[in-house]
């Protein structure tokens, strides 16, 4: 950690209560792993393209006040379409994207509010976030600067060498699956992003670049159903949750 970097740090804001906070929702990916020529972000689940459930449950949650969508450049009319049509009253800003994660969100991060203490970033592929959970993540940040959406994993996890031999075992006590939200104070965040890119540091997730800079990131226990929506297997796993937690309601 440089002195500029310890000097930012030593005065993070710190706060229990609620403070302004934008939530960055990242769709600005080419959804190689999905295949097919559109985006993921369109694809439906639960008859509703994953984006607007991701976007919903922003504009649900209490603890959000503002959000900015990074999307490619040429699905910005089609999100400015689904943001009316789902009545997204809280998002201020759709900005193109950029070529890895970390560009798309400094991009986003650009067109926050000058008001903003604590910054949301979010895949918007994770699609079945509850609001309920987006705030718990929050109110963990405004107490702790760094807080994630997290689940024990289920697995048992090795290391292994290119030729398939198994180098190690990972104690699985210890290993959580990292989703989103990932939320930070604000300038704990940008400080993160400046380092990460001139340090070229590979990603990703966010809170890895807050960890590159030396700084605590705390877990907050989420439901294992929040997927994020990646390869054709997961849209078939995000329609059987949807219909067992319709069933239960
Ligand atoms: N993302 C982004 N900008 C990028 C790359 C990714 O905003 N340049 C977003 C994606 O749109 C997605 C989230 O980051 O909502 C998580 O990324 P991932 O699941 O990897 O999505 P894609 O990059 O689109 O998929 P793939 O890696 O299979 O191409
Ligand atoms: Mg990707």
């Amino acid at each position: 950690m440089n002195p500029v970097e310890k000097q930012i740090l030593g005065k993070v804001f710190r706060s229990k209560q609620k403070t302004f906070t934008s939530a960055l929702i990242l769709a600005a990916g080419s959804s190689t792993r999905m295949g097919g020529s559109d985006s993921k972000q369109f694809l439906c689940v639960g008859g509703i393209p994953v984006l607007a459930r991701t976007l919903l449950a922003y504009q649900r949650a209490e603890c959000i006040d503002e959000i900015v969508v990074a999307t490619r450049i040429e699905d910005i009319q089609r999100v400015e379409k689904l943001v009316a049509d789902c009545n997204i009253t809280k998002l201020t800003a759709i900005v193109a994207g950029g070529v890895d994660r970390v560009e798309s969100a400094h991009l986003a991060l650009d067109h926050i509010s000058p008001k903003t203490r604590f910054v949301a970033v979010a895949d918007g592929a994770r699609c079945l976030i509850r609001p309920d959970e987006i705030d718990r993540v929050c109110r963990a940040a405004y107490q702790k600067n760094a807080a994630v959406a997290a689940c024990p994993i289920v697995d048992t996890v090795k290391r292994v060498g290119a030729l398939g031999n198994v180098r190690e075992t990972l104690n699985r006590n210890e290993l959580w699956a990292i989703q989103t939200p990932q939320v930070f104070q604000i300038s704990l965040y940008a400080a993160a992003i400046t380092r990460t890119e001139a340090d070229e540091f590979p990603v990703t997730d966010d809170s890895s670049m807050l960890e590159h800079l030396g700084y605590g990131v705390y877990t907050v226990p989420c439901s294992r159903n929040n997927i994020k929506i990646t390869t054709p297997e997961d849209l078939i796993l995000a329609e059987a949750i949807l219909a067992a937690e319709e069933k239960a309601e």
